[in-house]
């Protein structure tokens, strides 16, 4: 399989994969274009046909060309892989190598359950209601196959006896797959039952797990409206949004995804055109689902209650959004309406409304403002603490500096008082406190990063021009750099391989992207070897610097302390460095 694996990625051009979502120009030894993975304006994402690596140096996304494709397409490596080897004419052997077997087991199980009630829904006599039902609802069979809705019989073993004495799969599976419980004097029974039955699928359309909605006629006070199926090993709650796998490509044509609370609401707008919707189902928002829209979107337009949930939820896409680059829009729906119920009765009223949708930190305002009374000062008050941190938040110090203004127009006060309060939240006690630490990096920080930069440049520059390798070995190697880069600066500089993939391939595994890394960063440019020894003198006096400025340190606290022979033994040490320095520096002209 790894073999395969290999050969797949061998036999793929990746200039001519990510060519077909990014418009690329040739630079240096890279194609360069924008980045698909974070919205920006002038191109930092690069990708290199000989290593048939992409890596961007804006948001940091890079790999290989199955990550490329999982990640653009919000697919699971063995997908890719499959795609990827069908192009190129590669037949994989056997599949059960990638897949563990009961992973395997489970999904063709619920393969099964999704046929079942959908079969059940569409053509059996039992589904009379509840197509019924849903024709009531303006759920029409174009999106009854879309979602593969199904239905689940009120019996209570309808869908067990389906599938253990037809079938012939193990009740332990069913109970694992979460389909059937355990009853308490033993036996099992089936767990959805008198449902409308929404599958669950994954980015790559598998059914892994279930959502059922309970027939009206059968509701009971004792019984969920909706019944979910408990997390497994093939399903992930935190990591499904419920229909991604349909809206996938719209949202990634379209930069934007609208993100809704329920099934039901998801349904009826990609009923009424707004294919790019997905729904949280139920469920807090997390950071993973956020960042699956993220890949594919620009904006992210949400559509949540306005409980407390939901401003949690907002907080959360917020946070994410700036850190990423990402615009965080609120579709605002008064009257306690979902957008289900606006999307069926009125599907241009529900467009209208996604295209009116606000700026987040508008909403935030105006939520505030239309519960508190800001003739009061305990108003005023309020306000301040709702709409405040959200601002802090805002990274880009214009447009934080445009809301600031807002909130304090619309509070009729100073704009500088609301700053204070502002910078209070960003570098007080507030919730945002690691903003602190970030702004005012310690001088130690500052100057490893230096040598750390120099280092990296130094190890992409001989995998370009390995020639010079043989020119400073030795010194370089005397400096015995600490950490993952020392080490691969050591390693370049030994091995006698100068074809860069192949000495990539050779390295161990944990330096491997690293230096990947640093042949991509330095690639861009055009790398001569004179700039490699350039290099190489830099990092040398940068690492003297640091040695100095540690002996002389060491110096004042023994002169203070008055020992005669250490403090000779430090000058004569200092003396040995500059007499290093002045060496580089005739060397370097
Ligand atoms: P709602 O109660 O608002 O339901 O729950 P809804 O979407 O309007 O559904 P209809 O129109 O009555 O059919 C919002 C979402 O919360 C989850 C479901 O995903 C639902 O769509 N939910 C709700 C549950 O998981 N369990 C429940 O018992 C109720
Ligand atoms: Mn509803």
């Amino acid at each position: 399989m790894e073999d395969q694996v290999e050969e797949v990625k061998q036999k793929t051009d990746i200039v001519g994969l990510v060519g077909q979502y990014v418009a690329l120009k040739k630079l240096g030894r890279h194609q360069k274009g924008l980045c698909p993975f974070h919205s920006e304006k002038t191109p930092s994402f690069m990708v290199n046909e000989e290593m048939r690596l992409y890596k961007c140096f804006g948001c940091g996304a890079g790999g290989d060309v199955f990550k490329f494709l999982m990640e653009i397409e919000g697919i699971d490596f063995r997908d890719a892989l499959e795609r990827l080897a069908e192009k190129a004419g590669v037949k994989l052997v056997s599949r059960k190598f990638e897949v563990p077997n009961d992973k395997q087991k489970l999904l063709e199980v619920m393969d099964l359950a999704a046929r079942y009630f959908h079969w059940l829904l569409t053509e059996g006599k039992s589904g009379e209601e509840a197509r019924k039902y849903l024709e009531d609802r303006k759920i029409n069979s174009n999106l009854i196959d879309t979602f593969n809705l199904g239905y689940a019989m009120p019996g209570w073993d309808y869908l067990m006896n389906y599938l253990v004495n037809k079938k012939g799969y193990s009740e332990e599976l069913l109970e694992k797959a979460g389909l059937i419980s355990k009853r308490t004097g033993g036996g099992y029974y089936d767990k959805f039952r008198g449902r409308i039955m929404f599958p669950l699928q994954d980015a790559s359309g598998k059914v892994v797990g279930f959502t059922g909605r309970i027939l009206p006629s059968l509701a009971k006070e004792s019984e969920p409206k909706y019944l979910n199926s408990p997390e497994t090993e093939i399903y992930h709650k935190g990591r499904m949004l419920f229909g991604f796998y349909q809206a996938r490509q719209a949202i990634r044509e379209k930069k934007r995804a609208i993100l809704v609370e329920g099934q039901m609401d998801l349904i009826s707008s990609y009923g009424a055109g707004v294919s790019e919707t997905v729904a949280v189902g139920g469920t807090a928002l997390t950071e993973d689902q956020i960042e699956m829209l993220a890949r594919l979107a620009k904006t992210i337009y949400l559509s949540l209650d306005a409980d407390e949930a939901g401003i949690a939820a907002i907080k959360r896409a917020v946070d994410i959004a700036e850190k990423r680059g990402l615009e965080i829009k609120v579709v605002n729906i008064e009257g306690g309406k979902d957008p289900d119920e606006i999307a069926r009765k009125f599907p241009d009223k529900w467009r209208e409304l996604v295209e009116n949708a606000i700026d987040v930190y508008e909403f935030v305002m105006l939520k505030s403002l239309e519960k508190n009374d800001i003739s009061t000062v305990s108003g005023i008050k309020k306000v301040t603490e709702d709409v405040v941190p959200f601002l802090a938040k805002i990274e880009n110090s214009v447009v934080r500096e445009v809301w600031t203004k807002k909130l304090a127009e619309k509070l009729g006060v100073e704009p500088s008082v609301v700053k204070q309060e502002i910078e209070r939240m960003k570098f007080g006690r507030g919730p945002v406190e690691k903003y602190q630490l970030r702004n005012v990096p310690d001088k130690n920080e500052q100057i490893d990063n230096k040598m750390e930069k120099l280092a990296k440049r130094l190890v992409g520059g001989l995998l370009i021009c390995p020639g010079a390798k043989s020119k400073i070995r030795t010194w370089v190697k005397d400096t015995k750099l600490p950490g993952a880069l020392g080490k691969a600066l050591a390693m370049v500089l030994d091995t006698d391989e100068n074809d860069a993939t192949r000495l990539v391939e050779k390295a161990p595994a944990e330096l491997k992207g690293l230096i990947e890394d640093a042949y991509m960063a330095e690639g861009e440019g055009e790398t001569e070897e004179k700039d490699v020894l350039s290099l190489a003198v830099q990092l040398l006096r940068e690492v003297i610097r640091e040695k100095r400025k540690i002996l002389i340190d060491e110096l004042k606290t023994v002169k203070t302390g008055g020992s005669d022979s250490k403090e000779e033994e430090l000058s004569q040490e200092l003396n040995d460095l500059d007499r290093e320095e002045n060496k580089i520096m005739v060397l370097l002209g």
